[in-house]
C-alpha cells in the first residue's frame, strides 16, 4: 500500500467553516489523505476563507504567496481555497494567483474527490455552484473515529436577512434548513463517538424550519428532540437574529435542562436610523424588550452580542444610542467590528465614516464591553457552576473546560477525565478565564 496522502487545512472565519474543515477533511479522507499540523509535509493545501471584512479577504492572497516556495520544491502539491472568498472570488483567485490548483465553494464541497482527482491531473478546477443535491447526504460516509467531548452541527445555512453590510446571502446563498431526521442521526453518531456538547450552527440559526415528521419544526422543537438522545448533556446554537427568537424558543430556555444558559443574539448597532439603514428590521427597543423576556424565562442567562461601529452615516450621537443600549444590556461577551467595506453589498455606495473617527469609536464600545465582560465574570466568584472537562490543563493535575455560562474553566488536584462533567467552585477570576474547586 503506498503512503497516505497528507492534507494540510487551514480555517478561518465562523465556527460553519470549522465544520465545514472538518467535512472536507472526511471527504478527502475516502481519497487516502490523512490530516497534518504542517504546511511543508502537505501534499495538499486547502485554505477555508472568510469574506465578511476586507481584511479577511486579503488574508488570503498574502497566505497563498507563502506557499510559492513550497510548491516550487514539490510540484506535486495541490493547493486549494474553499469558503466564502471562493465563493465571492473564485475566478479573480485563479487569476491572481496561478498557485492555485482548485477553487471550491461552501455548497459544492461535496464534489471535492472528483475536483482532487481532475486537479492531480493537472487541470485547474472551479466550482462554485449551488448544486440542487444535498452536499450533507453526500457526506455521509463518514469514518466512525473518537472524537472530543464538543462538536459543531450545521443545521441552517445561507440567509434571507440581506443586511446592508453584509457579504453571507451571497457567498452561502439562499436560507436553507436541514430535515430534522438527519440532524438526530448525526447528532446520535456523534455522541457515540465521544461527543457530550453539541453547537447547533447556522448564519440565522434561530430561523430553522426543517421538514420534521409533521411538517417544518422550529429550532425549539428540534431542541426538545436533541434533548431525548441519551448521553448527550449540553445543546447550545449559535448564531440567532432578534426577529426569529419565537416564544417557543425563548421558553426552551426556561425549561430545557440541557439548553445551556448562553445567548449569542447581535444587535449591531443601538441607533434606530443606523438601524434601519442597516435593514435589520428590529429597533433598539424591541431588542431591549427581547431581551427583558428572555431573562425573564431564564434570569441567569448570559447575553452576548456583534457591533459595527462606524456604519455609513453614523454620527456620534448615533454612536452614542450604541453604547447607552450597551448600558442596559450588560453583555456577558460581544465581538466588535469597524465597518468594512464590502463590494457588492448596499451600504458600499454610501458615504463612509471618517476611519479615524471609527477607530475612536471602536476603542471607546470596546473598553466598555471589556468591562461588562470582566463584571460578568467576576460575578462568577464564589458560585457553584457545571464544567465539562475538554483538556488538561498547563499545570500536573489541573483540568480545563467550560461552563453552563461557556466561561473556561481551571481546576488544579482534578481527578476527572476529558469529557466529564463536575460541579465546581468558582475560586477567582482571571482575565481570560475563572478558577475553580471540585465541589464533593
Ligand atoms: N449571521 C450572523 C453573523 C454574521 S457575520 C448574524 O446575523 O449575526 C458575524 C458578524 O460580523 C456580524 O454579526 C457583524 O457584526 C460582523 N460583520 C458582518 N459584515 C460586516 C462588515 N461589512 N463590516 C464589519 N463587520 C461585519
Ligand atoms: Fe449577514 Fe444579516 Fe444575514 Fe446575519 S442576518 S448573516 S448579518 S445578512
Ligand atoms: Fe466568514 Fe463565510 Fe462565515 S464570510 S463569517 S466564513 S459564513
Amino acid at each position: 500500500m503506498s503512503a497516505p496522502k497528507k492534507l494540510f487545512i487551514k480555517t478561518y472565519g465562523c465556527q460553519m467553516n470549522v465544520y465545514d474543515s472538518e467535512r472536507m477533511a472526511e471527504a478527502l479522507g475516502g481519497e487516502g489523505y490523512v490530516e497534518t499540523k504542517s504546511p511543508d509535509d502537505a501534499d495538499m493545501i486547502l485554505l477555508n476563507t472568510c469574506h465578511i471584512r476586507e481584511k479577511a479577504a486579503e488574508k488570503v492572497y498574502s497566505e497563498l504567496g507563502r506557499f510559492k516556495g513550497l510548491k516550487a520544491e514539490k510540484p506535486d502539491l495541490k493547493i486549494g481555497v474553499a469558503g466564502c472568498v471562493a465563493q465571492a472570488e473564485g475566478q479573480e483567485i485563479m487569476r491572481r494567483q496561478p498557485l492555485v490548483d482548485l477553487v471550491v465553494g461552501p455548497q459544492s464541497y461535496h464534489r471535492l474527490p472528483e475536483m482532487e482527482a481532475k486537479a492531480r491531473e493537472g487541470e485547474k478546477v472551479l466550482d462554485t455552484d449551488f448544486p440542487e443535491e444535498d452536499k450533507f447526504e453526500k457526506l455521509k460516509n463518514r469514518p466512525k473515529a473518537k472524537r472530543g467531548p464538543t462538536a459543531f452541527l450545521t443545521v441552517q445555512e445561507g440567509c434571507d436577512k440581506f443586511c446592508a453590510f453584509c457579504v453571507v446571502p451571497y457567498t452561502r446563498g439562499a436560507e436553507v434548513s436541514r430535515p430534522a431526521d438527519r440532524i438526530l442521526r448525526e447528532a446520535q453518531d456523534l455522541v457515540e463517538r465521544g461527543v457530550r456538547e453539541i453547537t447547533l450552527l447556522g448564519q440565522n440559526v434561530n430561523a430553522y424550519h426543517g421538514a420534521g415528521p409533521n411538517g417544518d419544526m422550529t429550532l425549539a422543537q428540534l431542541i426538545w428532540e436533541l434533548d431525548k438522545v441519551d448521553g448527550l448533556e449540553r445543546i447550545r446554537f449559535t448564531t440567532s437574529h432578534p426577529n426569529d427568537m419565537q416564544d417557543d424558543l425563548i421558553e426552551a430556555h426556561g425549561t430545557c435542562a440541557k439548553l445551556m444558559p448562553y445567548l449569542h443574539l447581535p444587535v449591531q448597532a443601538g441607533s434606530d436610523k443606523i438601524l434601519k439603514r442597516m435593514n435589520r428590521a428590529h429597533t433598539a427597543e424591541s431588542y431591549l424588550r427581547l431581551i427583558e423576556r428572555i431573562r425573564a424565562a431564564r434570569p441567569d442567562i448570559l447575553i452576548s452580542g456583534d457591533f459595527i461601529v462606524g456604519f455609513p452615516e453614523e454620527t456620534e450621537a448615533d454612536f452614542q444610542a450604541t453604547l447607552d443600549l450597551v448600558e442596559e444590556v450588560k453583555y456577558g461577551t460581544a465581538y466588535s467590528f469597524k465597518y468594512s467595506t464590502r463590494p457588492g453589498t448596499p451600504a458600499a455606495e454610501r458615504p463612509q465614516v471618517d476611519p479615524a473617527e471609527a477607530d475612536d469609536r471602536l476603542q471607546r464600545l470596546q473598553a466598555l464591553l471589556t468591562k461588562q465582560q470582566r463584571e460578568v465574570q467576576d460575578s462568577m466568584v464564589g458560585r457553584d457552576v457545571t464544567v465539562l472537562f475538554e483538556k488538561a490543563g498547563r499545570f500536573p493535575g489541573q483540568m480545563v473546560g467550560k461552563s453552563d455560562y461557556l466561561h473556561a474553566v481551571h481546576v488544579a488536584d482534578c481527578d476527572r477525565a476529558i469529557g466529564d462533567l463536575a460541579r465546581v467552585r468558582i475560586l477567582s477570576s482571571g482575565s481570560n478565564s475563572l478558577a475553580g474547586a471540585l465541589v464533593d
